[in-house]
């Protein structure tokens, strides 16, 4: 999808020639002189367009105007939340129509998170998958025209938005493909497509190169399934090479049954939006490469596939991760902390500033949060806070969740270091403690997208969480940042 910033006050939109035209209203707008400013004063005064957020009026082929279609939209008092919800709103109503062209406009000028939002929610909103199907209904909208008052000081703001849906878009393609089309291999060569740009290196390791690390807990998850393993190592260098890196690492399990502890049948297709943690990694190097800006990040995906078979790990089987630590694998379904805690061991070699995790971890975890937060865990004051400040600024939401030590008394057992499972309280966080162990060496994040990072159902679909907030907490970390 393709966004374009223009200058554009509501005496020259009147002239964009356009099959919508979506103008975005704050609570105190003031109508001036120009036919369209006019007409939306007589509307508000007639009480037509409601003051509430997300209110639409509809109007075909208004008079004296460029579009046939003009869709106002009340953001009230321009909470950022409220700009999300009335261009949801807006492009439910005209989504149907198939619009090709449109152009939004802001009758107040947006700061950069409100433009934000309102440009990641129209490019979801119009999103259509088409890869596996075929004869798709795609998506109608390719080009967008943004128009603000004074376009000048949205310039970089813009750019970094437009290459956060490039790289949410990449994302959700990525989750959303089925399990036969998004393997290990396809994952690795979409992270080699990406090594195309500028300042971006990868690097796939295959099942030899993880028996030489000693990943013994990713091989132990990967050796059901004869689809072969990668481990993914993405590189973008945007600043002086002697400079630590964050470090991400997604979870890349392509397929989850749970292996010998295996799932229910029911729902079980919804188990290859596991990898969606890898996507996001694959999202945000491509958003890196778009901006190119000046810090250096390192991406790591272990993937594999979580399946049953002779050859399958077995509840009880102790196996030694790389870290050296052993660990007694009760449930076969915990499985990403498995291949996750291996690449963990790895980042150690980057000596970086910060590492954070990106994972469907927990079905626990989208019993405590749903799909509107991703529970994040950190020990780490400093990183907490840039989390949370990227968190609201993207709008990608997530919620602070605790580490106390406590939580790992049941991941003990006297067969090896660790189990790699407690009980079912608190699942989400024995998940996380159970991680924690294995990233002494840096400060360390992890964000559980169980809920977050894809919907299930009737709108069954991947959202491309956390893109956004890792993306606004990569460049809240730049050299040069504000
Ligand atoms: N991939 C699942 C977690 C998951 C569940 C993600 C539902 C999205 C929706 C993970 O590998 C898993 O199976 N976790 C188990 C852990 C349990 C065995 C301790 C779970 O949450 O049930
Ligand atoms: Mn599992
Ligand atoms: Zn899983």
């Amino acid at each position: 999808m393709n966004f374009e910033l223009l200058t554009l006050d509501l005496a020259t939109a009147a002239h964009e020639k356009c099959d919508v035209l979506l103008v975005l209203l704050p609570a105190n707008f003031k109508a001036g002189r120009d036919p369209l400013s006019s007409l939306i004063g007589k509307a508000l005064k007639a009480g037509d367009l409601a003051s509430k957020p997300a209110s639409l009026l509809d109007i075909y082929r208004p008079a004296g105007l460029a579009c046939s279609r003009l869709v106002l939209v009340q953001l009230g008092d321009a909470k950022t939340s409220d700009v999300g919800k009335g261009v949801q709103a807006a492009m439910a109503l005209i989504k149907p129509t198939k619009p090709k062209h449109i152009s939004v406009c802001f009758a107040q000028a947006p700061d950069s998170q409100a433009l934000h939002v309102a440009l990641t929610t129209l490019a979801d909103a119009s999103y259509a998958y088409v890869t596996t199907v075929s004869k798709p209904e795609s998506r109608s909208i390719s080009h967008v025209r943004v128009g603000v008052p004074d376009s000048a000081p949205l310039v970089s703001a813009f750019a970094q938005t437009v290459a956060a849906v490039h790289g949410i878009e990449l994302a959700k393609e990525w989750a959303n493909r089925p399990a036969n089309h998004a393997t290990p291999s396809h994952l690795a060569r979409a992270a080699q497509a990406l090594a195309k740009a500028a300042h971006i290196k990868c690097k796939v390791h295959d099942h030899k190169d993880v028996e030489k690390l000693g990943m013994g807990a990713f091989l132990a998850v990967a050796k059901g399934s004869a689809e072969p393993l990668k481990f993914i190592e993405l590189h973008y260098k945007g600043a002086d090479k002697n400079q630590p890196p964050v470090v991400l690492v997604g979870k890349g399990i392509t397929f989850d049954s749970g292996g010998i502890s295996i799932k229910p049948s029911a729902e079980m297709d919804e188990m290859k939006y596991d990898m969606c943690g890898a996507a996001s990694v694959l999202g945000v190097f491509k958003a890196l490469a778009e901006l190119q800006p000046a810090i250096n990040v390192v991406g790591l995906i272990p993937s594999c596939e979580n399946l049953p078979s002779s050859r399958a790990v077995k509840p009880g089987d102790v196996v030694t991760s790389m870290s050296g630590q052993t660990i007694e694998v009760l449930n076969t379904d915990a499985e990403g902390r498995l291949v996750l805690c291996d690449a963990l061991t790895y980042a150690e070699r980057f000596q970086p500033r910060a590492v954070i995790d990106i994972a469907t971890l927990t079905g626990a975890c989208v019993i405590a949060l749903g799909g509107v937060r991703s529970g994040f865990f950190s020990a780490d004051a400093v990183m907490s806070a840039a989390v949370t400040k990227a968190s609201e600024s993207s709008q990608d939401l997530s919620w602070p969740m605790p580490l106390d030590d406590d939580y790992a008394e049941g991941l003990k057992t006297s067969f090896a270091d660790v189990a790699n499972v407690a009980g079912r309280p608190g699942g989400a966080i024995t998940a996380a403690k159970f991680l924690q162990r294995f990233t002494e060496k840096y400060p360390w994040g992890h964000l559980d997208i169980a809920g977050s990072g894809w919907k299930s159902g009737k709108a069954k679909g991947a959202t491309g969480r956390p893109v956004g907030l890792l993306l606004h907490y990569i460049l809240s970390m730049q050299t040069n940042a504000a």
